[in-house]
C-alpha cells in the first residue's frame, strides 16, 4: 500500500497563505481566491468562539464544504447534526492588497451563520439555502494574520424557512457549500445581468451594477464584450458616466448585434461569456465575466405549451433533492455536476425541479453546460408562518436566489410560491412582484396540490399542480405537473423484482397521459435519488421514492426515463426490465429502448421482433412480451432503428456473489476538498451485479484522502457507495478497499493533485 504524500502541517499552513500570492494577477484585476480549505472546526459552542487569541487545540482541520456531522445513509438520530458549531480560517493579506477591498462570500450555511473577522461582528444570514457576502474591507489587517470565525447554528430553526413544521427532508448542517474571498478595487463590478434583447434579438441587454467605495466621484466606462466559445469577440457594447462616492449605479446598454447567434437549447446548450471591463479614466479597474445563453423561453396561455426559441418541447423530468448519503448537503461541486450528468444522460430528463430550494451554483452550472432546463424555487414546504419576520426571510431568501441565478439559460422559471402552501394573498403578491422586478425576463411558477391553492390567486406565469394530470384542457392554463408517482410507489433497490417494475410502470404511465394531452406542458416525476427525511413518509429517515437509490444508483424506472431521450442526439439505448433469477406471474418481459423495434432472445431463441407496444402516446413508448416462459441462462434485447441493430442488452440468470468491484466516478481528483463517488458492487462468475445480495461489506480508505461512509456496511440489491474527500496541500494516491467475508476482496486507487 502506497501513502499519499504528507505534507507537514508547517507546509500546508505556506500553501494556504500563498493561495493569495499565487492567484495574485495584474493590479486592476479582480482576485477569488478559494476559501474552501484551511478551516478550523469545533463541533460545539465556545463562548466568545470569534476571539482572536481563542485557543484552537481542540479544532480539527477541514476543508469546505463540510457537514457538521458524518451520518449513516439510513436510521440516524436527527439531533445529531441539529447543533451549533464554530469555523475559523486564518489568513494573511500580502502588502499589494492595500487599498484593496475584501469580500467574503458563503454560498450556503445551514441554517444560520453569524460571521466575525478579528473578532468583530461583520454580519449575520438567515436560511441554508441562499449564498451571501459581507464586506470585511474595514476589519482586515494587511500583511499580517486575520482570523474569520463562523458561528453556525445548524438547529431547527422556527424562525427561519423552510422550518416551522417538520419538513419532508432535512436541511442538515455545516458550511454546506464553497466560500470565497473576493478582492477587488474600491470602484468595482457589483453584477452584471444578460439578457437577449427583445426588440433586437441578436444583441444582448446588459445592465450592469458599479460600485464606489472611494471617497471621491468617478467618471467611468463599462464595456462588455461578448465571447464565444472560441474565445473570439462577436459584439461589444459599453455606457459612460460616473458614480458618486460611496455610492453605487446601475449602467444600463445593449451590444452591437450578433452575427447569426448561436442559440442555447437542451440539444446544443451554447453558451456565451459577456465579459466587462470598468475604466475608471484610461485604467481598467475591474472585469468581471459571465455565462450566459442566447434563448427565449415561453408557457403558452393559450395552448398550454411550453416552447424554447420559438419551438414546441414536452417538459420530461424529475425532481431533485441536493442531500446526499452521511455528507447531507456538504457536497463538493464535482458531485453537484455528476447530479445534473445523471438526470440528463442516465435518466433522459430534459427538465430537473430544484425541489424544493436553490441548490447549488455547481449543479446549475453545468444544467446550463449539457443543456438540462431546471425549475428553481424558493426554499419551503408546505408551511407559511404568519409571524412577519418570517415571511420577510423569505421574501429575502427570493431576491437572493434571482439575484444568484437570473443569467442562467437553463433555468426556465422561478418558483416564487412556497411548494403546496396555501394562498397566502400579500406575500405571493410580493414574491411575484419582485421576481417581476429583478428578472422581467423569466416567468414565475406557484406549486400547488389538491386542498391548498385556489385558482382565485393564480398570481404567476405558470400553473403547477402536484400528482394530477388532467385528461382534457387543464384549468389554469399554462399547466405543468410538478410531482408525480412519489410516495404512492416508494420503492427499494432490494425490492421483489415485481415491485420494481411497477413503479417503472407508474412513471411510464403517467408521463403517457401528459404526453397524450398537448395542452399540459410537461410532467415531472417524484423523484430522482432516495433521500433523507424525518417525515412520517420516511421508512429508518429515507424516502424511497426515486428512480435511483441514495447513492444515485438506478432502479429499473431510471431507465424508463433514458429511454425517452432521443437516439439521435444522447444515443440508442435498450434495457431489460427483468433480473431473469426467477418466473414472475406472470413473466411478462418489459423493455425500455429509444430504438423502432426490439426484439428478445431467451437463450438464443427470437421471442419476436416487436415495435413498442405500451403507454403509445410516449416519444418512445414501452415494449412487452407477454408471458415469457422462463428458462434459466441468457436474455438478449437488440434495438434496431431502421435495419440497423443500433443497441444491444444481456441479462443472464444471476450466479452466486463471487467478487467485489469497486469503481471511483473519478481517478484524479484536486486537493483542498474535493470529493468523488467509489461504487461497490458484487458480481458473480460473469461480473454481473447480483440482485437483491445483501452481504456486509467492510471498506477503508487511506493516503491522501479522508473516508465519508459507513463501514461496514449492508449492500442493497448488490450494491452500495461512499465518498473520498481531499485534504487541504496534501497530494497522492487515496486507497479503497473492499471486503467481505465469502468474496474476493477489491481495490482501488485516487490520485489527488494540485489545484493552484
Ligand atoms: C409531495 C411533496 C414532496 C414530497 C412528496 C412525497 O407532496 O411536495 O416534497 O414530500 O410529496 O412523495
Amino acid at each position: 500500500m502506497r501513502t499519499g504524500l504528507v505534507v507537514p502541517a508547517a507546509v500546508i499552513a505556506a500553501l494556504i497563505s500563498t493561495a493569495f500570492p499565487a492567484m495574485a494577477s495584474k493590479g486592476s484585476d479582480r482576485v477569488v481566491i478559494n476559501f474552501n480549505p484551511g478551516w478550523l472546526f469545533a463541533p460545539k459552542d465556545i463562548a466568545q468562539g470569534q476571539s482572536v487569541g481563542l485557543n484552537e487545540s481542540s479544532f480539527k482541520p477541514v476543508c469546505l464544504p463540510h457537514a457538521n456531522k458524518i451520518v449513516a445513509h439510513s436510521n440516524f438520530d436527527t439531533s445529531s447534526f441539529a447543533l451549533i458549531a464554530w469555523y475559523r480560517r486564518h489568513f494573511t493579506p500580502p502588502m499589494e492588497y492595500a487599498g484593496r477591498r475584501f469580500v467574503i462570500e458563503f454560498q450556503g450555511v445551514s441554517n444560520v451563520a453569524e460571521v466575525y473577522v478579528n473578532g468583530q461582528r461583520a454580519g449575520e444570514h438567515k436560511g441554508a439555502y441562499t449564498p451571501f457576502t459581507f464586506d470585511i474591507t474595514e476589519k482586515v489587517k494587511i500583511g499580517s494574520d486575520n482570523i474569520i470565525a463562523v458561528r453556525v447554528d445548524s438547529r431547527q430553526r422556527k424562525d427561519v424557512p423552510p422550518e416551522g413544521v417538520n419538513v419532508d427532508y432535512m436541511i442538515f448542517g455545516g458550511i454546506v457549500r464553497d466560500a470565497a474571498l473576493i478582492v477587488v478595487n474600491p470602484l468595482h463590478v457589483d453584477w452584471v445581468y444578460v439578457s437577449r434583447d427583445s426588440a433586437n434579438p441578436d444583441r444582448v441587454s446588459v445592465r450592469t451594477r458599479v460600485i464606489n467605495n472611494s471617497t471621491v466621484q468617478k467618471s467611468c466606462t463599462v464595456t462588455t464584450a461578448i465571447v464565444d466559445s472560441s474565445n473570439t469577440v462577436v459584439a461589444t457594447g459599453n455606457a459612460c458616466g460616473t458614480v458618486s462616492a460611496a455610492s453605487s449605479y446601475e449602467f444600463t446598454y445593449v451590444t452591437s448585434p450578433i452575427t447569426i447567434p448561436w442559440l442555447w437549447h437542451p440539444d446544443h446548450p451554447y453558451l456565451y461569456t459577456a465579459r466587462t471591463g470598468l475604466q475608471d479614466s484610461s485604467m481598467c479597474v475591474d472585469e468581471h465575466l459571465q455565462k450566459f445563453g442566447m434563448r427565449s423561453v415561453a408557457f403558452s396561455k393559450t395552448d398550454g405549451t411550453f416552447s424554447i426559441n420559438d419551438r414546441q418541447m414536452k417538459l420530461r423530468g424529475l425532481n431533485r433533492h441536493e442531500t446526499y448519503p452521511f455528507i447531507g448537503r456538504a457536497a463538493a461541486g464535482r458531485l453537484q455536476r455528476k447530479d445534473a450528468d445523471i438526470i440528463k444522460y442516465d435518466f433522459g430528463c430534459n427538465i430537473v425541479r430544484c425541489s424544493h430550494y436553490p441548490q447549488s451554483p455547481a449543479f446549475l452550472d453545468r444544467c446550463d453546460e449539457i443543456g438540462l432546463l431546471v425549475l428553481e424555487e424558493m426554499p419551503g414546504w408546505l408551511f407559511v408562518s404568519g409571524n412577519i419576520a418570517w415571511q420577510a426571510i423569505a421574501l429575502k431568501n427570493v431576491e437572493e436566489m434571482i439575484m444568484r441565478d437570473r443569467n442562467h439559460p437553463s433555468i426556465v422559471s422561478f418558483g416564487v410560491r412556497i411548494n403546496e402552501s396555501a394562498d397566502f394573498h400579500d406575500l405571493y403578491v410580493r414574491t411575484n412582484q419582485l421576481a417581476r422586478t429583478l428578472d422581467p425576463h423569466r416567468p414565475t411558477h406557484g406549486v400547488r396540490v389538491l386542498g391548498r391553492g385556489s385558482m382565485r390567486e393564480f398570481l404567476e406565469d405558470v400553473w403547477a399542480y402536484n400528482f394530477s394530470v388532467p385528461a382534457g384542457t387543464p384549468r389554469p392554463l399554462p399547466w405543468i405537473t410538478a410531482e408525480s408517482v412519489g410516495h404512492r410507489f416508494a420503492t427499494h433497490s432490494w425490492d421483489d423484482e415485481q415491485r420494481l417494475i411497477d413503479q417503472m410502470l407508474a412513471h411510464a404511465a403517467v408521463h403517457d397521459s401528459a404526453a397524450a394531452n398537448p395542452k399540459i406542458a410537461g410532467l415531472l416525476g417524484w423523484c430522482a435519488f432516495d433521500y433523507n427525511s424525518p417525515y412520517r413518509y420516511a421508512e429508518k429517515k429515507v424516502c424511497y421514492h426515486g428512480v435511483a437509490d441514495i447513492f444515485r444508483i438506478p432502479k429499473h424506472a431510471a431507465y424508463f426515463y433514458k429511454s425517452q431521450a432521443d437516439p439521435i442526439v444522447y444515443g440508442p439505448m435498450v434495457y431489460i426490465a427483468h433480473y431473469w433469477k426467477k418466473a414472475l406471474t406472470p413473466n411478462n418481459v418489459w423493455v425500455a429502448s429509444n430504438c423502432e423495434k426490439v426484439e428478445l432472445f431467451v437463450n438464443d431463441s427470437s421471442k419476436g421482433k416487436y415495435s413498442p407496444n405500451r403507454f403509445l402516446s410516449l416519444r418512445h413508448p414501452l415494449f412487452v412480451w407477454d408471458s415469457v416462459p422462463f428458462e434459466a441462462g441468457e436474455l438478449k434485447a437488440i434495438g434496431y432503428i431502421g435495419d440497423k441493430a443500433a443497441a444491444t442488452f444481456v441479462r443472464r440468470t444471476p450466479g452466486v456473489p463471487v467478487r467485489l468491484i469497486i469503481a471511483p466516478d473519478d481517478t484524479v481528483l484536486e486537493q483542498g476538498g474535493d470529493m468523488t463517488r467509489v461504487v461497490v458492487t458484487a458480481v458473480d462468475s460473469f461480473g454481473q451485479v447480483v440482485p437483491q445480495t445483501n452481504d456486509i461489506v467492510s471498506i477503508s480508505v487511506n493516503g491522501a484522502g479522508d473516508f465519508l461512509g459507513e463501514s461496514p456496511i449492508a449492500l442493497e440489491d448488490g450494491k452500495t457507495a461512499f465518498f473520498v474527500k481531499t485534504r487541504a496541500g496534501q497530494t497522492g494516491a487515496i486507497t479503497c478497499r473492499a471486503c467481505c467475508k465469502k468474496m474476493t476482496e477489491t481495490n482501488t486507487r485516487v490520485s489527488v493533485r494540485f489545484s493552484f
